[in-house]
């Protein structure tokens, strides 16, 4: 049997592979230098066109630029009116921005368990959760497949609840027809380097609400009426202060990037769905792995391909695996620690191990592996070969 790194083996790469590598060409190069040297750098006219350009693409009334999906995510719940006393419900199988952003608001994160198929939240186990303090629910397409949206609207509709989604991964994925971004009451997108499209950092959020957006525009910069570059091209001098807000806007040096990479989305999409299905050949021969379900009706946004251990059948755990990976050369990731397991979440509100039994189940078993535009075929089936060898040895 052939022998993996860890074991003695020749490592399938000797060039390093990385989770995540951002495909950067010459068209992000041009459009940053272009706005390096128009003497406008900070957010302006190219921040309008990207949010101009993203509205269009997600099919929403409203596209507000700010630097992370994590303030698109604050000030989203701080337009919509939520705050000291409330409650959202969101999933423990997420980057733990999405209920650090409820914190920030002072708000109390509620979570209830997931899919263990899909890691998409339950929409019955959000059912279970609602009291008479909730006030939101906020769902993360997990790796970019849309949650059962129809179930959790309905739910939103019958309890009087705002749906404000973490679509961090689900830039281009679609939900029965419709993009995501156009669900919701509010969707957040992140533009962070391992995203669908990249500004280093930035983020995105999209609404149909006309008062929202506008307080959002206004948040996003200190709570001001009017932006520096709203005081240039225009007449007006003066600005009021009607909040005190937060700095959260994006710089037009991020937007030129973000246009660059908005125009190339459809193909890098394609490159992605060309690498998942590469993957789910090869990984669909290995019983050792479980591969995530895709649900029908939908369009995958394609941000994160993750296989999950089948443990009893594999002499070594999770982060025995990784380790044989990075063995290879190859640095594969975790999405995600369980977030109701991280030291304040369980200092503050009490969590511990057995509350959510199917995100714990995933969240010692999942592996992310390496998935961008910039990786090759043959990087793909380096990955692949570095997998299998490692499954066939420690098979039980
Ligand atoms: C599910 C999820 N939500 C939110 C975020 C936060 O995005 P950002 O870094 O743009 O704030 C991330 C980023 O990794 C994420 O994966």
């Amino acid at each position: 049997m052939e022998k993996p790194a860890i074991a003695g083996g020749e490592p399938i790469r000797n060039k390093p592979l990385s989770f995540g590598v951002p495909l950067i060409e010459q068209e992000e190069i041009n459009g940053v230098v272009e706005v390096l040297k128009s003497g406008w750098i900070s957010t302006g006219p190219k921040t309008q066109e990207l949010e101009k350009k993203f509205r269009e693409y997600v099919g929403s009334k409203y596209a507000v630029a700010v630097n992370s999906c994590t303030a698109g995510m604050h000030v989203s719940l701080v337009a919509a009116g939520i705050g000291e006393g409330d409650e959202v419900i969101t999933t423990p199988m997420t980057f733990t921005a999405t209920s650090n952003s409820v914190i920030h608001c002072g708000a109390t994160p509620v979570f209830a368990d997931i899919n263990r198929d899909t890691m998409n939240i339950d929409p019955a186990e959000i059912e279970s959760k609602i009291t008479s303090r909730t006030k939101a629910i906020m769902p993360v397409h997990y790796s970019g497949q849309a949650c059962e949206m129809d179930e959790i609207l309905d739910i939103a509709r019958k309890n009087d609840l705002i749906v404000i989604e973490d679509a961090a991964h689900a830039l281009g994925a679609e939900y029965k027809g419709k993009k995501v971004g156009s669900i919701g009451h509010a969707a957040a997108f992140s533009f962070h380097v391992h995203k669908n499209i990249t500004t280093a950092e930035g983020g995105m959020v999209s609404t149909d609400n006309d008062e929202w957006a506008k307080k959002i525009r206004v948040m996003r910069l200190h709570g001001m009426t009017k932006d520096a570059w709203g005081r240039a091209s225009e007449s007006k001098v003066h600005y009021d202060v009607v909040f005190p807000g937060f700095k959260y806007n994006m710089t037009d040096i991020q937007a030129a990037m973000g246009l660059a990479q908005l125009s190339k989305l459809e193909s890098y999409i394609a490159t992605r769905q060309k690498y998942a299905r590469m993957y789910t050949e090869a990984f669909k021969q290995l019983p050792q792995l479980k591969l995530l379900k895709r649900i029908d009706n939908i369009r995958h946004g394609e941000n994160m391909f993750v296989i999950r251990l089948e443990l009893e059948k594999l002499k070594v755990d999770r982060d025995e695996f990784v380790k044989c990976l990075k063995a290879e050369n190859i640095t594969p990731s975790i999405h995600y620690r369980a977030v109701h397991l991280n030291s304040y979440y369980r200092e503050n509100f009490g969590y511990k191990p057995g509350d959510y039994p199917n995100a714990e189940y995933v969240a010692d078993r999942v592996v992310t592996m390496p998935f961008s535009p910039k990786l090759t075929e043959d990087d793909v089936r380096d990955v692949i070969s570095a997998v299998t060898r490692i499954v066939n040895y420690y098979s039980r």
